[in-house]
């Protein structure tokens, strides 16, 4: 039984939880999962900065699975203080994390780019939008993206 009085459960708020299954290179489908949390943010009344900040940090976890991870999933957890995303795939990982975060480094092929993708641009990106960014990842296994964007 839940013991809270009816004012406690009144001001209780409960976090709200999207994920998006993502395939790999499947550039059609591409950028869906990010717009949606984008309009779910946008529904919800968070401020143009903050949703410019997630959209984009989405947007680029995303595009990031889609051209390198093969297949995973983007998750966002959502409550008034805060924007978790989560970009997890099963992928080749990433060999190094730093060469990875420099500003136009990027190893995707050529008829990738051809296609106005693999500008280097997407995990410096994201650090920018993100007030926490931790990246996991193993070569071979995959790699998770945890994204924190604060609400204030
Ligand atoms: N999910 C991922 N799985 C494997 N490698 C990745 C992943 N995300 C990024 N990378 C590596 O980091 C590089 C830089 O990523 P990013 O800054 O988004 O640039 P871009 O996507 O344009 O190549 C990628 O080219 C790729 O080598
Ligand atoms: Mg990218």
């Amino acid at each position: 039984m839940d013991k809270k009085g009816p004012k406690e459960q009144l001001t209780t708020s409960k976090d709200i939880n999207l994920q998006y299954a993502i395939k790999g290179l499947d550039l059609l489908a591409a950028g869906e999962a990010s717009s949606n949390i984008k309009h779910t943010l946008q529904l919800i009344g968070f401020s143009p900065a903050i949703i410019r900040k997630a959209a984009i940090a989405a947007y680029e976890a995303e595009m990031n699975i889609v051209i390198h991870g093969r297949q995973g999933f983007l998750k966002a957890v959502i409550n008034p203080k805060r924007i978790e995303l989560i970009a997890e795939d099963t992928g080749p990982g990433i060999h190094d994390i730093d060469l990875a975060m420099t500003e136009g480094y990027s190893t995707a092929p050529d008829y990738i780019r051809e296609m106005g993708f693999g500008a280097g641009m997407g995990l410096p990106n994201i650090k920018n939008c993100a007030d926490e960014l931790t990246i996991d990842s193993s070569v071979g296994k995959g790699t998770i993206l945890r994204i924190i964007i604060n609400n204030y």
